[in-house]
């Protein structure tokens, strides 16, 4: 599902405050330098008491600074050197003290002193605090996370759990994981900020009796993907997921169900609160017309055909399309998508017309369900557009910028 290059060309400015959460760091510098991203490391003193240069050097391939006073700079000025080529300075962990020297504007050493030389409009702050929950919540921090936001910069996180020191609460710094979805999603253009999307993703299950089931061969991979990449744009997403397991995309609503008719409720109900709708699920068709209480038996020496009657399941996509028709808003903007063993064009567009939608997006389904490529074809009232081959993320976000454009948000694409 991942695009593997996705940091290409992006250099971050990664700054270690003193924290035990330091260790994370280098699991976040191998992915980001896996990424594509280019990660020049800066430490204080305190972080060099939990992780060495010598760890960082290696894992982000470039020498490492811990000192104002650095000579090796021609103009002895790391400070102001270190930010100019960068696009985004992230202080991980930021401790307690070191967002309150950030607060401030203080400057005693290289790391604050880099990031108040930073150009406030080319290299903009994050950072990831990591400390006890007693100092997160301790006024005077609170106070200056806020100075920090209204300075402009980003804050990922903290997280609630498990502390370090054997307490639980807010103040866990986010997973190097974590870290770095919020990095990637600082650098993806957000076309679809305030718009609110719904979308639904996975196979559905409709249960025979208490242990089986109908179901179908969807992993949602490309259902998640599109969430990932619409959340990424700056869209508030809900995902309606059938069963499936595979991790929620950062910052995204999740509703699981399991049936058809599961999904039709969760969705119904508050797609006219949506800008857009999207059914990327593969729904069942039909459902037994009754579940059986208890496992059906076989009966020993009977060797006949079982058989049991189907009843169709509602089509969700086409009644959230006809509900949107009764709007005067037209809302929301629906986008249907065709999974196919043939003859894709003319059935996705079959589809668009029977079920009343703006786009539908056709794939072949043998060709990609669980896999971790895809290839599109968008089928409007005006014609036929290809995607070629690539990983889901990256047709993904294609996906997110071609509705972005239906929506209007030309100028930002
Ligand atoms: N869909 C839906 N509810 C259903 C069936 C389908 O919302 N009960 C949506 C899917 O999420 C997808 C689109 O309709 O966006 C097309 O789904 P697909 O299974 O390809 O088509 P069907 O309508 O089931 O038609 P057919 O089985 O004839 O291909």
């Amino acid at each position: 599902m991942s695009d593997a290059q996705q940091l290409s060309g992006r250099h971050v400015l990664l700054g270690l405050s003193g924290g035990i959460a330091c260790y994370k760091i280098a699991e976040l510098t191998r992915l980001l330098v896996k990424a594509g991203a280019m990660v020049q490391v800066v430490m204080t003193e305190a972080a060099q008491a939990f992780i060495t240069p010598v760890t960082m050097q290696a894992l982000s391939n470039r020498p490492v600074y811990t000192s104002q006073w650095d000579a090796r700079e021609d103009n002895n000025m790391a400070h102001i050197n270190l930010s100019r080529e960068a696009d985004l300075m992230l202080i991980a962990p930021a401790s307690a003290d070191f967002i309150a020297k950030l607060a401030q504007g203080r400057a005693d050493e290289l790391l604050s002193l880099t990031a108040l030389a930073r150009p406030l409009d080319r290299c903009p702050l994050a950072v990831a605090p990591a400390m006890n929950r007693e100092m997160w919540a301790h006024p005077a921090t609170q106070r200056n996370v806020a100075q920090l936001r209204a300075d402009g910069a980003l804050v990922f996180g903290p997280d609630h759990g498990d502390q370090a020191c054997g307490e639980v609460g807010d103040g866990r710094m986010l997973e190097a994981s974590e870290l770095f979805d919020e990095v990637v999603a600082f650098f993806q253009p957000k076309v679809l900020a305030g718009k609110k999307l719904l979308l639904t993703a996975g196979p559905t299950f409709e249960p025979i009796d208490p242990v089986r089931g109908l179901t179908n061969l969807s992993s949602g991979k490309m259902g998640f993907a599109v969430a990932q990449a619409a959340a990424q744009a700056g869209a508030d997403v809900t995902l309606v997921a059938g069963p499936v397991h595979l991790p929620t995309p950062r910052g995204v609503t999740r509703i699981d169900v399991q049936t058809a008719q599961q999904m039709f409720d969760a969705v119904l109900p508050r797609a006219s609160a949506f800008d857009v709708f999207i059914g990327t699920a593969a729904v069942a068709d039909w459902r037994p017309v009754q579940a059986h209480a208890h496992k059906v038996k076989k009966q020993t020496g009977d060797s006949s055909v079982l058989s049991f009657d189907l009843t169709e399941n509602p089509d969700i996509l086409a009644a959230v399309a006809a509900q949107a028709a009764q709007d005067p808003r037209h809302q929301p903007f629906c986008v249907g998508f065709a999974a196919e063993s043939q003859d894709l064009a003319r059935h996705a567009r079959d589809k668009l017309v029977r079920k009343k939608v703006q786009l539908v997006v056709g794939n072949l389904g043998p060709a990609t369900f669980g896999r971790d490529d895809n290839a599109l074809l968008l089928v409007d009232a005006s014609g036929d557009r290809e995607l070629p081959r690539a990983d889901k993320l990256s047709l993904a976000r294609e996906l997110v910028r071609d509705i972005a454009r239906r929506l209007g948000r030309v100028d930002q694409i």
